[in-house]
């Protein structure tokens, strides 16, 4: 199959939408990450995106909208989902609901629940209003690998794969919407990103984190979402996070850096203020702050692989605000290395 990239306009949005009311795939930017679109209440679509992407048939998929009467008839509302709906969306929130008949189990992987989320990237919202129906997108990458933020990620990944992928240019966010399961009495985000849960926490009075976010699942453990079982973001090299004061987080990159075996290739990912610290040293800059690293993050794991790194020693954010979804990426890209120093 050869795989048509287009940029994202009138025309091919009206082409795109016609391959996913046909059961097809299209690549679509959001502005979170790319989508791999179908939908939502075509089984054997939902089904091809699995295999598309090599996905592990037991890791739901979010369901996308464009407004809130488009969710009425999916899943069971309540007044939590109505407050954030009118704070947060279009926006990068996913809402976990308990599902309704007409959703598929090929979508939520057999859960009685269902993920919804409202885009605003305007690409992804005009090719949801012209397929005519919601549109189920898990991120655009193999199963296993950084989520594409921009086409040419999603053309690595599924060129020959996909009829055809969308180019919206860059996504503004970087990381993955916030994915917050409203099924119990508190809200309980099961996924960090956009959305924080000091802006939840804002809305609703109270917000909860759960406590897999920042740690791997114990030997046995059951996961609140069945996507922090599985391995994610992981360059091909090994990767290590240094928490402490930058300048002993600094001092050991560099102590670590220089010490690498001549066959190795290091990396160090630093903010943009601390890359003179590192020298003639290989750097990539994530940006002056945590927002600059969430949209960068991933595309330096991608030029990791690229460029053939077989070691990254990575710097640390705060885990507050958008530094918890940075934080809870760069731990399971690092396989939870983390170091204190
Ligand atoms: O920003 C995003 O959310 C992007 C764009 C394309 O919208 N999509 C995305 O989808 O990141 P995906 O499939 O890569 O991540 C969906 C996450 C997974 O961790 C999955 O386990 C979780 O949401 N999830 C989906 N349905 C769930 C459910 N019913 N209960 C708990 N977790 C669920
Ligand atoms: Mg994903």
């Amino acid at each position: 199959m050869k795989t048509q990239l287009l940029p994202a306009d009138e025309h091919s949005i009206a082409q795109a939408a016609a391959l996913i009311r046909a059961g097809g795939l299209v690549g679509f930017p959001t502005e979170t990450v790319y989508g791999l679109g179908a939908d939502a209440l075509n089984p054997r679509a939902v089904l091809d995106i699995f295999a598309a992407k090599g996905r592990p048939a037991d890791n739901p998929l979010i369901v996308h909208i464009t407004q809130w009467a488009e969710l009425e008839p999916l899943c069971q509302a309540n007044e939590m989902a109505r407050k954030l709906a009118d704070a947060f969306w279009p926006g990068p929130l996913t809402m976990i609901l308990p599902k309704k008949e007409i959703v598929p189990p090929e979508v939520t992987a057999g859960l009685d629940s269902v993920a919804i989320r409202m885009p605003s990237h305007p690409v992804a919202r005009a090719l949801i209003r012209e397929s005519g129906c919601p549109i189920a997108a898990p991120s655009g990458n193999r199963s296993g690998r950084p989520s594409p933020t921009l086409a040419a990620h999603m053309m690595d990944d599924m060129a020959g794969r996909i009829p055809m992928i969308l180019d919206g240019g860059p996504c503004d966010v970087g990381v993955e919407s916030t994915v917050v399961s409203l099924t119990g009495d508190t809200a309980l985000v099961l996924r960090p990103g956009g959305v924080t849960p000091e802006m939840i926490a804002a809305v609703l009075g109270e917000c909860q984190v759960a406590d897999s976010v920042m740690r791997p699942l114990k030997e046995g453990e059951a996961a609140p979402s069945p996507g922090m079982k599985h391995k994610h973001y992981a360059p091909k090299a090994r990767m290590t996070l240094y928490e402490g004061s930058p300048e002993a987080v600094s001092a050991r990159i560099i102590a670590e850096y220089d010490a690498l075996p001549a066959a190795e290739k290091g990396l160090i990912l630093a903010a943009s203020g601390h890359i003179a610290l590192y020298g003639q040293r290989n750097t990539a800059d994530l940006g002056p702050d945590e927002w600059a690293a969430a949209h960068n993050i991933f595309a330096a794991l991608r030029q990791a692989d690229a460029d053939g790194v077989t070691r990254v020693l990575s710097e640390s954010y705060p885990e507050s605000g958008v530094g918890l979804a940075v934080m809870n990426r760069m731990a399971r890209a690092a396989g939870f290395d983390l170091v204190q120093v």
